[in-house]
């Protein structure tokens, strides 16, 4: 297929760019680089630097099968104080790629869409039945672009998968996590055991968890590539499909650290901080939908795999 990536210079989306790529699919990656890297877009990709909100209609004229968009602004925090930037990067720019994709018959979606469309659950593990009751700005624009995309499919026939992925971690060789603003917890504790970062702050330990800390589902990049590929194959004309990504089971912040500590060798100094706000005590993803329906399932579920590629990535950055 050919197929347009954006956000194909990003951590999930060059991933995603490689693994099509290597499945024998012709890419073409768009991405105004506001995050992105341009050596993370894979060779064999044909990279377009710019924002797709203003280039949709132009690209989709080329003819594509499919669109896989990864481009979004996507830090929570940011999205609290700056929710302008959201709507506008992550709403307005979906709805323009969604127009264009109308207007030149591109037939196929494939969305990251996320666990923060949920909100604090009411029961783990999280189906796709659940509630959506998003806590922050961010969550609130996928939401938004999940609702666009289910009309669209109902009215013009797109054939839709939205991903709703739990956390992303891990890497595939030369492909990994790089954020200017770094706020996810694997990467800051990999910087600690890099000698870049002191000690790591853990946000909370009076939650209603085993251990007092957040848990949470970390599910590692190969895998959820994996599940895009299989979205794009199982897209049904006229259908949006919802599936959640995790691979259903939880670790602790202190487990993550822990972890952290065995594969690295190093001791990384941690402290108890104050509760992040916002953070819900306990993200875990039921995968039964996408298993189900896409016959997917995560295959690299151990802590310590995920752990161990992404502090290859990262010390290989030096
Ligand atoms: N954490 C720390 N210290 C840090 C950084 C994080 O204790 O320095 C904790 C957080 O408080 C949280 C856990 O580590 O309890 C995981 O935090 P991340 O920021 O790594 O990930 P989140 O669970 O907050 O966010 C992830 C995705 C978001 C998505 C969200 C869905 O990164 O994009 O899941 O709920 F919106």
């Amino acid at each position: 297929m050919k197929l347009l990536v954006t956000g194909g210079a990003g951590y999930v989306g060059s991933v995603c760019a490689a693994r099509l790529l290597e499945s024998g699919h012709e890419v073409v990656v768009v991405d105004d680089l506001s995050t992105g890297h341009e050596d993370a877009v894979p060779d064999g990709a044909r990279l377009v630097r710019a924002d797709i909100g203003e280039v949709a209609g132009e690209l989709l004229a080329e003819g594509f099968d499919g669109v896989l968009h990864f481009a979004a602004k996507s830090l929570v925090g940011e999205s609290m104080v700056d929710p302008a930037k959201y709507w506008d990067g992550n709403v307005l720019t979906s709805l323009r790629l969604l127009a264009a994709m109308r207007e030149h018959g591109t037939p196929r979606l494939v969305f990251s869409s996320t666990a923060a469309t949920y909100g604090e659950p009411d029961q783990v593990p999280i189906v796709e039945s659940a509630p959506t009751r998003p806590t922050n700005t961010y969550g609130a624009t996928k939401l938004a672009i999940d609702h666009a995309i289910t009309s669209y499919a109902k009215a013009h026939g797109l054939a839709a998968v939205s991903l709703r992925y739990f956390n992303v971690a891990g890497a595939y060789g030369r492909f990994g996590e790089r954020h200017t603003t770094e706020t996810h917890l694997i990467p800051i504790v990999l910087q600690v055991a890099m000698g870049t970062r002191e000690r790591i702050s853990i946000y909370g330990a009076d939650y209603p968890t085993a251990d007092g800390t957040c848990v949470r589902d970390y599910i590692h990049v190969l895998d959820l590539a994996a599940a895009h590929l299989l979205a794009l194959d199982h897209a049904v004309k006229g259908e949006h499909q919802v599936y959640n990504l995790g691979t259903g089971t939880g670790f602790s912040n202190k487990q993550v650290v822990e972890a952290c500590r065995e594969v690295t060798g190093h001791p990384i100094p941690a402290e108890f901080a104050d509760r992040r706000a916002g953070d819900p005590a306990t993200l875990v993803a039921s995968s039964a939908a996408a298993t189900a329906a896409l016959g997917w399932t995560p295959e690299r579920t151990d802590l310590r795999t995920i752990v161990s590629d992404a502090w290859e990535f990262t010390r290989a950055r030096g």
